[in-house]
């Protein structure tokens, strides 16, 4: 068998076995928080200081290699001081999407990952559109809920999972006082790899959504599921289709994504130390 046919025949193996490899590769039993860099998110990790392990996700079971720029497909391991405590954690920089069309499990197969090698917290960051016209370009927004309009849920069988606090407000308020000025947001998972179009962002906008993006909702969902707990945290890298009249683009994106880098960064840096 395949290092990715285990992935599929039994997603939560595949994320055990990827797990203990890690363990050994790092010689770090358990991590503590896990980061998952979206696209343009890549360079705030920077601000965690030099990584004290990096490998290639796909040398580990279970990652596909990335398909898109801006996600370099990395897994870092950073040591965090916490005061008298050490923190460890554990960073993926880049994901798999739905749009990719390898089904949900290598979407979702990182965080199911972390939370095998003991994170109980699961930061998730994004780029996203801002659907909410009050939102500007390079603005991060707390995810407070979402719709998924994909309708593919990584969990299959009779799961009937809660999701009342899924985006925790525990986590929300620690965040809220490391920065006051932070907004909260509904964010709208779309399959993609279409932007959406005018329309489709007006019926968003008439749903309550705020934000909308091609990622985190899956693994929100399956962290949560796992007992850990989730922050979102989405960056506006550009107003949503037909908020301006402009037409959108990857480069956008990532550049939106560099600009506001240093912000990202030690928002990160000052919150990870407060959540355990
Ligand atoms: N729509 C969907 N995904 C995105 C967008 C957008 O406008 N911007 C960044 N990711």
């Amino acid at each position: 068998m395949s290092k990715s046919d285990l992935l599929y025949s039994d997603p939560i193996a595949a994320a055990v076995a990827a797990a203990d490899e890690i363990a050994k590769k790092t010689g770090i039993a358990k991590h503590d928080v896990a980061l998952v860099m979206g696209s343009g998110w890549v360079s705030a990790v920077d601000a965690l200081g030099v990584p004290a392990f990096e490998c290639n996700a796909d040398e580990l079971t279970g990652f596909l290699s990335p398909a898109v720029e801006g996600h370099s497909g990395k897994v870092r391991s950073y040591e965090i001081d916490a005061g008298d405590k050490k923190m460890r954690a554990l960073v993926f920089l880049g994901r798999t999407h739905l749009y990719e069309g390898k089904g949900i499990e290598p979407v979702v197969h990182g965080v199911r990952t972390a939370v095998k090698a003991g994170c109980k917290i699961i930061i998730l960051t994004n780029a996203c559109g801002g659907i909410n016209t009050a939102y500007k370009v390079g603005q991060p927004v707390l995810i407070r809920d979402h719709i998924s309009l994909t309708a593919v849920s990584p969990l299959s069988g009779a799961t009937f999972v809660d999701l009342t606090d899924l985006y925790s407000k525990r986590i929300r308020e620690i965040v809220k006082k490391e920065d006051s000025t932070l907004q909260e947001g509904v964010y709208v998972h779309w399959r993609g790899p279409t932007y959406e179009t005018p329309a489709e962002i007006l019926m968003m906008r008439t749903m309550g959504a705020d934000l909308v993006g091609m990622s985190t909702v899956p693994e929100a969902i399956a962290a949560h599921a796992l007992g850990a707990e989730v922050l979102g945290i989405s960056l506006v890298t550009n107003a949503a289709a037909g908020v301006t009249g402009e037409k959108l683009n990857h480069e956008e994106v990532i550049a939106a994504g560099k600009a506001a880098a240093d912000r990202m960064g030690s928002l990160l840096k000052g919150v990870i130390p407060k959540l355990l």
